[in-house]
């Protein structure tokens, strides 16, 4: 972030406080605060008896003994799949809508609770047919179909850890995350839809399984598409068979309350993908408190809708759990908002009457471009609350998201969190807290965040670096299969407390301003990209030499990855011939390793690499020119007429 839209932030004074009629409904009302500043751990074993249910109650709350190793509610048992769905059916909810699936092609499909708990049961016994036990993982290949869902609830049914990687990975980032996990089974598709045409997916699961993945036993695949699909015999089963032949009753197997519920890679500032690991009962607590207090949910009457992928932590978390065990009515929608026209969000918010929308700021950016006549022909007076997640909303997009979508009566929440931190952390409550365009505002009640200078002094304002002081029910406990990484790199820059990797304003008022990522993460369309695993693509490449790949401000991604890279000697000819041809080679080579979303806006072939005299790669200065401004202050640079060369080489 420049230093000119961090003062845009920062001087943003408008408060919107919420309607007296919005805050005397609210289900969060100012006593949450009180209640969990005066005896925080306690306030989080209420909440896990009130919002969630054992059956082993549990008797200690928090085992800190061994941080960074936390153990919450260590003793109870529970099953999160029964939370999510039999505990409403035996309620007398099971008529009610769980999911109204919205398909890219038109197709539609409503799926009450009573008919989740049916094809979930089903799912769980052919799971349990094909092998899979209680502790094996399983991964999880879908596109945005009711069966994503299926998979994820009879996946923590059985005690099973999932691990979702998201349909647009390649078949080599599949690969590599299936044989981190040792995952038994695959559940995939033939393919799905994208603005208006069918892609295939199961492909990429038989070649990551030719290329490795060896402890894949099955692959369990959904027709969706009836697209032609290359079929292993013994190995691959179609899902709706084995549905069809399996019964409709199982028992849930209840777990320990630290019982490992999925794993979900994400990008860290080194080359490889961390499995995050989440466990069961704190991850379903502070999910559950989540989702009710920040989304208000009243689940007889409301109908949300977040339109993440299952295949990011959001979808996770406020897809599949949270709307879930709060017995909430949700919308699915398999495709992209501008097919087959551009008003297909809104059209969706007015045929489902959707009352809660939960977005990235990179879409109502977007919208913004395209015009607000657009969302004016659709009824969307059924909005009631908005909200933003996965980067910064700057002022103007969170001003014209309350204005033009959520006709100037909708609260907004800005919601911080992290794949990491498994439920939102820092968010306005909204019949609380007076919103501030720009900020996330405050911890929610029993989260405790600050802001540390450099030495790891708490500051009482100014900029520095996010921190959460005392650990929470819904933390990751650990990266998978690598407990040093995870010391190292979330609690080792300072001591005792959780490195979030942000940088964040605390203002006079104590609201906490992000400031984006202080580390070689990018953020892109609310997605976390890291440098080096884009680098390392690119080094993979039998042409090149040397990568640095920075990430440039794009003003409706936030941030996009530009390349910089140095062809082999043998291949400096080829480069100078056709330079635009071997760029285009490296883009898709990088769209082959890890997947769409990661392929470099620009791959600018250079002579050499700016770098200081220890040979750390300056990115401050390529990103400098990925953003066309002059280049910065170049004193350390090892050889200052580097950036001179790349410059008139690039203009040349
Ligand atoms: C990173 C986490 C958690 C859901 C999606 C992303 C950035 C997230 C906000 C926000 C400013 C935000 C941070 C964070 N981020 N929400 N409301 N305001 N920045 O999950 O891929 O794990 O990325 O996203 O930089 O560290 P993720």
């Amino acid at each position: 972030m420049t230093s000119e839209t961090q003062d845009n932030l920062l001087h943003e004074e408008r408060v919107f406080p919420p309607s007296p009629e919005f805050a005397a409904q609210a289900n969060a009302q100012p006593e949450l605060y009180e209640r969990a500043a005066a005896d925080r751990l306690n306030f989080w074993a209420e909440q896990a008896r009130d919002l969630v249910e054992w059956q082993t109650p549990f008797t200690e709350t928090l085992d800190w003994s061994n941080p960074p190793f936390a153990r919450w509610f260590g003793d109870g048992k529970l099953n999160v799949t029964y939370n999510c769905v039999d505990r409403h059916v035996e309620a007398g909810h099971g008529d009610r809508v769980a999911i109204h699936f919205e398909g890219e092609p038109g197709d539609t499909l409503s799926l009450t609770y009573r008919e989740l708990q049916d094809q979930v049961s089903r799912a769980a016994n052919v799971l349990q047919s094909l092998g899979v036990q209680t502790g094996d993982r399983v991964a999880v290949y879908l596109p945005m179909i009711p069966e994503a869902v299926i998979a994820l609830l009879a996946c923590a049914r059985i005690g099973a850890p999932h691990s979702v990687v998201f349909g647009g990975f390649s078949a080599e980032a599949l690969r590599s995350r299936i044989e981190d996990a040792e995952a038994k089974v695959v559940i995939t598709a033939d393919g799905g839809y994208r603005r208006g045409n069918p892609f295939a997916l199961k492909p990429a699961v038989d070649e990551a399984l030719a290329q490795g993945a060896e402890s894949v036993k099955h692959v369990l695949t959904v027709r969706r598409t009836g697209q032609e699909t290359a079929w292993t015999e013994g190995r691959d089963v179609w899902w709706s068979e084995a549905l069809a032949a399996a019964s409709d009753t199982h028992e849930p197997v209840w777990v320990d309350a630290e019982h490992p519920l999925f794993i979900l890679y994400t990008s860290g500032t080194t080359g490889k993908p961390k499995g995050i690991l989440h466990t069961t009962g704190g991850y379903l607590t502070q999910v559950t408190y989540s989702f009710k207090n920040v989304f208000d949910i009243k689940p007889e009457t409301d109908v949300f809708w977040c339109t993440a992928d299952v295949g990011w932590i959001t979808g996770h978390s406020y897809v599949a759990y949270g709307p879930l065990s709060n017995g909430a009515t949700q919308v699915l929608y398999e495709g992209t908002p501008d097919s087959p026209h551009r008003g297909r969000w809104w059209e969706i918010v007015q045929k489902y009457r959707v009352s809660i929308l939960y977005t990235a700021p990179t879409a109502i950016r977007t919208f913004m471009k395209w015009g607000e006549e657009i969302p004016a022909d659709f009824d969307l007076s059924s909005l009631r609350l908005l909200g933003s997640v996965g980067e910064n909303i700057n002022p103007e997009a969170w001003i014209w998201y309350r204005r033009v979508i959520g006709g100037d009566r909708c609260p907004i929440v800005d919601t911080w969190w992290q794949t990491e931190t498994g439920s939102i952390l820092i968010s306005p409550l909204p019949g609380i807290t007076g919103a501030r365009p720009g900020s996330a505002q405050k911890p929610l009640p029993g989260v405790v965040a600050s802001v540390f200078d450099d030495a790891g002094e708490h500051l009482e304002s100014g900029s520095g670096y996010l921190v959460l002081d005392e650990p929470w029910p819904s933390m990751l406990r650990g990266i998978w299969g690598d407990p040093e990484r995870f010391k190292e790199t979330y609690w080792s820059r300072f001591p005792g407390v959780y490195f979030a990797g942000d940088g964040a304003n605390l203002d006079h008022e104590g609201d906490i301003w992000l400031l984006g990522r202080v580390d070689d993460v990018m953020n892109v369309s609310g997605h976390r990209l890291s440098t080096a695993e884009i680098e390392s693509a690119l080094v993979s490449h039998p042409k090149v030499a040397e990568a640095a790949v920075v990430g440039a401000a794009d003003a409706t991604t936030g941030q996009i990855p530009v390349a910089f890279v140095i062809v082999r000697s043998e291949f400096a000819e080829e480069a100078a011939a056709d330079g635009a041809a071997l760029s285009e080679a490296l883009r898709a080579h990088v769209g082959t390793e890890i997947g769409a979303i990661a392929k470099p806006k620009k791959v600018m072939l250079v002579a050499e690499l700016p770098k200081t005299r220890s040979g750390k790669i300056m990115r401050r200065l390529l990103r400098d020119v990925a953003e066309n401004r002059a280049v910065g202050d170049t004193q350390t640079l090892a050889d200052s007429s580097v950036m001179d060369l790349i410059t008139q080489g690039l203009k040349s």
